[in-house]
Formats: structure tokens, sequence, C-alpha cells
């Protein structure tokens, strides 16, 4: 996998953020910086709040409380709570979520079509996407014609194709088996590292925190318990 992203990096600043689910309080009071180009893990046990945080960040749920900001714009607070569309992200899920009815191409091609950006530069670019994972010669196929490790390659090609300015990450590697993990991971961090692209990356598994994040948030009921700073990861 290679290449370097064009955006420019932004930092991650999240105050005050706090969510509740039915009166019951699930985030409490995050606050978090995730410099410009880093990644940032968020781990910690089943039900600690994980994929709600990822969610407040992508504008899939708006929060009780608090601010987020990319670089300087300030995409949830007060008054204020863009949509994911509007937000310059990509994101990868634990089970893919590839659109069953399109090929590779189009499911790449997808936030290609949705920033209305000509054909020619989208079959550039998916070409390009499809490249960085390894998976040259599988645009024509159909998503049930992947392994499990090769549909997550389609959703982390369809995260980087539009270059955004921010990845999320929940859980991509843990439907798979430990070795194409293992492997996977260290793709993963190669590639989040020479795309300089600023990154959250929620998982259970603290070998998977320690390989491809700077730093990490250690999470456990709603609340970030500690944050350490890993000296080497993979990919930086
Ligand atoms: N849509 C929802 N409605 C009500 N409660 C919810 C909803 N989504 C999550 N919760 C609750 O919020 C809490 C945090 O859930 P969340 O999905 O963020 O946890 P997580 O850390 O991602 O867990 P896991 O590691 O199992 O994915 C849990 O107690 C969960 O039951
Ligand atoms: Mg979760």
């Amino acid at each position: 996998m290679t290449a370097k992203s064009v955006s420019p990096a932004v930092p991650i600043v999240i105050t005050g953020l706090s969510h509740d689910f039915g009166g019951h309080r699930v985030l409490d009071n995050i606050h978090l910086r995730v410099p410009a180009g880093t990644t940032l893990a968020l781990l910690g046990p089943s039900g600690c709040g994980k994929s709600t945080l990822l969610k407040l960040l992508a504008g899939l749920l708006q929060p009780a409380h608090g601010e987020i900001y990319f670089g300087s714009r300030r995409v949830t607070g007060r008054q204020v709570c863009l949509p994911p569309e509007a937000r310059d992200i990509g994101m990868v899920f634990q089970d893919y979520a590839l659109w069953p009815h399109m090929s590779v191409a189009q499911n790449i091609d997808f936030p290609l079509r949705m920033r209305h950006i000509p054909r020619t530069e989208r079959v550039r670019r998916v070409g390009t996407a499809l490249a960085r994972v390894g998976l040259a010669e599988y645009g024509h196929r159909k998503p049930a014609e992947l392994s499990g490790g090769q549909q997550q390659r389609v959703a982390l090609a369809r995260a980087i194709v539009a270059e955004p300015r921010i990845l999320l990450f929940d859980e991509p590697l843990s439907n798979l088996d430990r070795d194409l993990r293992e492997s996977l991971c260290r793709e993963m961090a190669d590639l989040l590292g020479q795309l300089g692209t600023t990154a959250v990356y929620v998982t259970h598994d603290r070998s998977e925190a320690n390989r491809l994040a700077r730093q990490i948030a250690h999470m456990a009921q709603g609340r970030i318990v500690d944050i350490t700073t890993v000296e080497t990861p993979w990919g930086k």
C-alpha cells in the first residue's frame, strides 16, 4: 500500500462530551485531543461507550452536552451537529457494511459520487484506492465473491478514496481470524502512516491498539480513565 494523502491533516478536539440513552448516561464528560495526522485508539470492555463516542464523532448521534472540533471547524456543539456527509470523514465498521448489489469498484466509487467528482477523476481514484489495498484485479467482483479479509480491504478503500480529513474505525478486524488480523493490522498501520490522516480506532484488543495508535485512551463505564502514549507504533 503506497502514496500520500493531499488533504492537510487536522487535529480532533473533544470537550465535555456526554451522551444519554433513555435517560441513562453512557458517556460522561469526555475530553480528548488527537494531534493532526496521528491515530488514537479507544480501548475498553464491551459496553463502555467506544462505539457511541465514534458515532458522535461521525455525526450519527447528537450528544447531550459537549463540543467536537475537526481543526478549526466546530462539527458538534451548541446548535451545531453537522451530518456525517458534511464532516469529511471515512468510516470502517466491523461488519464491512458493503452494498451487496454493487461491484467492488462501485462500492469504492460511492463516496466520490456523493461528492460530485467528475467521472474520469473517479475512475482514476478508484483504481488508486484498489491498488493501495492490494485489490487492483477485483474491481468487477461483487462483495459476496470475496473473502472476509478482502471485503474489509474494500471497506478500507472506500473509506480512504475521497481522501477525508478524518478516519474512524470501529473494530474493523474483529471478524477476521488471528493471522489475517495480524497482517491486515500491519497493512493498516502502514497505510495510516503514509496517508497521514487523523484517525480514531476502536478496539477491544490491546496489541492492535499498540500497533496502530500513537495514543491509547482507556475507557471504562463511559469515561476516559487513562491515556497512554505508544513510543513506536508500526505506521508512524
Ligand atoms: N441505541 C441504543 N439505545 C440504548 N442504549 C444503547 C444504544 N446503543 C448503545 N447503548 C448502550 O450504551 C452503552 C455503550 O454502548 P457502546 O455500543 O458504545 O459500547 P462499546 O464500548 O462500543 O461496546 P462493544 O465493545 O460491545 O461494541 C451500552 O450500555 C449500550 O447498551
Ligand atoms: Mg462497539
